[in-house]
């Protein structure tokens, strides 16, 4: 096994010379696990993977994921959740087709966050279809000295309903988005995250928000608040910056990053003739927390 760190980016990294349809031995695993710390996105090219050796190898990090979305699973394994643009017999899609079209870490709207994801591109589009990450470690380290303090112990409020959150659009390719929103706006609830999340694994800080899910500050009024917000946001749209990243997929190529460092978006770019696919699992992780240096 070999890890080069991308070239052109401050994170990430290949990983070549590793068979995933295989058993993996520990001591491969805990280099690449170390490595999946140390550049929190890691890519494996020429990979052909079944349901079944995806969830294998993603149930190596720890424990496996469940998809809310029942609709969309993999008909040969339930924890595989399905990102295409494909549209069934039916005339319904088969799998989410709006998947992060906005930058966020995944399920920061849980109590539980997951902990890592895993996409196995099994095809891409002929344009677009690019994933972006952002390192929010380097982010936390780019804040001005009054923004870090501003933060430091607040609690951003999360929540999945695009409808309570202005900043988001909802996608028209989605012919149940309206009332998925309407329903999790409803019955989902507001969740508080650390502004500032302390990894648990490493002990860095990062700033744990996203203009996908974070909709406010715990005990601060909007007109304080979202200023803040847009500042700590500001740095995902920095052209200029040198903590993102865009993935470019090949087909066979297995993604996988650590959502308790990173936030990433789709960025889309396809049309909807042109088929991209991606197959889903996720780590289960543990609550994030707030822990000041010392
Ligand atoms: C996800 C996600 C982005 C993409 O699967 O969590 O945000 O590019 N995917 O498909
Ligand atoms: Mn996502």
């Amino acid at each position: 096994m070999i890890v080069t760190p991308f070239a052109d980016a401050t994170f990430g990294a290949e990983v070549r010379e590793i068979d995933l349809t295989r058993p993996i031995a520990d001591a491969d695993f805990q280099a690449l696990y170390r490595a999946f710390l140390d550049f929190h996105v890691l890519a494996i090219r020429n990979q052909d993977l079944s349901a079944d050796q995806q969830v294998a190898f993603t149930r190596r990090f720890g424990s496996i994921g469940e998809h809310a979305n029942k609709r969309y699973r993999h008909p040969d394994n339930p924890y595989v959740l399905l990102l295409t643009n494909e549209i069934g017999r039916d005339g319904k899609p088969i799998g989410v087709i709006d998947a992060g079209d906005m930058w966020h870490s995944d399920s920061s709207h849980h109590a539980v966050p997951a902990k890592m994801t895993l996409l196995h591109s099994v095809r891409r589009p002929s344009r677009g279809g690019d994933t972006e990450f952002c390192d929010m470690h380097a982010v936390y380290e780019a804040l001005p000295d009054k923004l870090r303090a501003r933060i430091a112990g607040k609690l951003g409020i999360h929540h999945a309903s695009k409808l309570l959150n202005p900043r988001a659009i909802i996608s028209t390719s989605r012919p149940d988005a309206q009332e998925n929103y309407e329903e999790s706006a409803r019955e989902r609830p507001h969740m508080r995250q650390p502004l500032v999340r302390t990894h648990p694994e490493t002990g860095r800080p990062s700033v744990y928000a996203s203009p996908r899910f974070t909709i406010a500050i715990d005990g601060m009024d909007d007109a304080e608040a979202q200023p803040i917000l847009d500042a700590l946001f500001a740095y995902l749209t920095d052209r200029k910056a040198p903590y993102l990243l865009r993935y470019k997929w090949q087909d066979g190529d297995v993604v996988l990053w650590d959502n308790r460092s990173v936030n990433h978006r789709a960025v889309g770019g396809y049309g909807m003739d042109d088929i991209r696919r991606l197959h889903r699992t996720t780590v289960a992780g543990d609550a994030a927390f707030y822990r000041p240096a010392a």
